[in-house]
């Protein structure tokens, strides 16, 4: 049995094989003629992250252990594509600890191994998130108000971690200038410490993992309307706030859930918004770009080209700074994406799955391919 090396050993097999198999050790393993010599048609194949390095940057997309075990195309594209992977859930609180004491490191460790084996860094998504925190553990910390339930919690996800992983979204989410308080999200780690759970969270991650590039990770920047306009407005001022206070934080990530029924991006909205965060010494990263289509008739091509403008029109505006270093995709292919899980079955059923991601379900590559590759290989 071969573990699972190189680029070179998945590219060639695409058309090959079963399903992988895990060794007694954990590493990745696949069957016998995977290995074969890459035909010279690899230097000339495409690659989002060949791209991206032209341009100065990296590229890279979130993925689930599962399916890259399950679905080899996907991890030939993985690997022909990315120089970095997010695990789209399995860092989560939620997937880690869903019960109380009872850890789930497996998957982490999995999509760890073939990250190891095949040379790519790893985004840490990420520390907190509301959506993703276990109920019992917001019970908890609402009951208790005890701070060392959050450090714990960092202690054990950092100290198995954060040498291996070197950047990390240490708070998803904080902003919510509807709902919020003074903007900020009225979330379980608000209600428990108050608005300085943030400076605490930044300071724990950081004691925890000294060298890490520590993030705050955010959505909504990206449109014409009153929310996002103030939205942008808070993140900046938050960050601001923490870098005044000297707060340990080194990166604003931005989600770009991009959505075709919000209207145009507000160009001068995100420079400005993206000029700010770079004037705070903060280098930005897309950490989730997709784009939620607005549905309707269209045929295919149609639907594919206005992904692939938007995605354009996106990444001319941010990726004409130089501190935007790298762009992550959420997801590769539309056979896995999360904008899917939430169309109603109905729409489904007459549209199909959301187009939003650089390939189709069966992994061709689509306009909004082009779209990344073009701008990423520009250097700002
Ligand atoms: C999503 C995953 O893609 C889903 O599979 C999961 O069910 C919920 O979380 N913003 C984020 C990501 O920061 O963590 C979310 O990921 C998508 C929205």
């Amino acid at each position: 049995m071969l573990t699972l090396p190189s680029r070179r050993s998945v590219l060639t097999g695409l058309t090959l094989a079963p399903a992988l198999a895990v060794t007694p050790h954990g590493a990745w393993a696949v069957p016998e003629g995977e290995g074969a010599p890459l035909p010279d048609a690899r230097n000339t194949a495409p690659s989002l992250s060949r791209a991206a390095r032209k341009g100065g940057r990296y590229y890279g997309a979130a993925a689930r252990a599962d399916h890259l075990r399950q679905d080899r195309a996907l991890r030939a594209a993985v690997l022909r594509d990315c120089d970095v992977l997010t695990p789209e859930i399995h860092l989560k609180w939620n997937s880690l600890e869903w019960r109380k004491g009872q850890f789930n490191f497996a998957p982490v460790d999995d999509l760890l191994a073939f990250s190891d084996d095949n040379g790519l860094r790893v985004r840490g998504h990420t520390l907190l998130w509301e959506q993703s925190t276990p109920d019992w553990a917001k019970r908890e910390l609402l009951e208790q108000r005890d701070w060392r339930l959050m450090a714990e919690h960092f202690s054990r996800v950092l100290g198995r971690y954060g040498a291996r992983i070197n950047e990390w979204d240490v708070i998803n989410e904080p902003i919510d200038t509807e709902a919020g308080a003074g903007s900020l999200r009225r979330n379980t780690f608000f209600r428990a410490f108050g608005p300085t759970y943030i400076e605490r969270a930044m300071e724990e991650a950081r004691a925890h993992a000294p060298r890490a590039h520590l993030v705050i990770n955010d959505y909504g920047f990206e449109y014409g309307n009153p929310v996002d306009k103030a939205r942008r407005q808070a993140f900046v001022a938050l960050l601001r706030r923490l870098r005044a206070a000297d707060v340990p934080l080194d990166g604003a990530g931005v989600q770009a859930h991009l959505d075709l029924s919000k209207g145009p991006i507000d160009k001068v909205g995100l420079q400005d918004m993206t000029k700010a965060l770079i004037d705070l010494g903060l280098d930005i990263t897309v950490t989730e770009l997709d784009v939620k289509e607005a549905g309707g008739s269209h045929s295919t091509t149609a639907r594919d080209q206005k992904v692939a403008d938007e995605t354009r029109r996106y990444l001319d505006i941010m990726l004409a700074f130089p501190e935007v270093r790298g762009v992550v995709t959420w997801g590769l292919t539309d056979k896995f994406s999360w904008l899917t899980e939430q169309v109603d079955a109905r729409v489904r059923a007459t549209e199909g799955v959301n187009r939003g991601l650089p390939y189709d379900e069966s992994y061709s590559p689509k306009p909004m391919y082009w779209a990344l590759s073009d701008t990423l290989g520009v250097s700002s």
